[in-house]
């Protein structure tokens, strides 16, 4: 494993194999007609619920969700706002992932919505091929619900 992590401690609770074969399983249901790059992804909610998401294209192309967007609506809509880690998978057509799948910009901001503060990213080609981030070294300096606080009513 390749960790870029100096503390691992708060990975404890996080069972990463099963997150990544999760989001495995679920790059298979991907669809990628267009762009051909299928991507698969797994939440775990602070409960240590799972819930996976694949990329879904369009033919107006704008309207294409991400992997990550997918598996974070199915937590939220069944009411877990509290997300403690993901996995991601992509990789061109296939049954191989030949590379790491960095989360995009606007699912990493999807993803500040409903992380906890230590909140672990995890990018794979495989369970046991895989890198650990904290979503702070991915999206630093982040805007949050923190900075709409006193407006805000959950
Ligand atoms: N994609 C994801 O599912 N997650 C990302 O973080 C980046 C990109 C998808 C969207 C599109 O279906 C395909 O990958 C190519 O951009």
């Amino acid at each position: 494993m390749e960790s870029e992590l100096k503390s691992v401690d708060f990975l404890q609770d996080i069972p990463v194999k099963e997150l990544i074969c999760s989001a495995l399983e679920a790059r298979k249901k991907a669809y990628a007609p267009y762009s051909g790059y299928m991507v698969g992804a797994a939440v775990l909610t602070n409960e240590l619920r799972i819930y996976t998401g694949c990329n879904i294209e369009n033919a107006s192309y704008t309207p294409t969700i991400c992997a990550e967007r997918t598996a974070i609506a199915k937590a939220v809509s069944e009411g877990w706002r509290k997300l403690k880690a993901i996995a991601v998978v992509g990789s061109e057509q296939g049954d191989m992932v030949s590379q790491y799948a960095f989360p995009c910009g606007v699912c990493r901001q999807v993803i500040r919505e409903f992380a906890g503060e230590q909140f672990i990213v995890i990018v794979a080609k495989s369970e046991s091929d895989y890198k650990i981030y904290r979503l702070c070294e991915l999206l630093p300096e982040s805007f949050g619900p923190e900075n709409l606080k006193s407006e805000r009513k959950l």
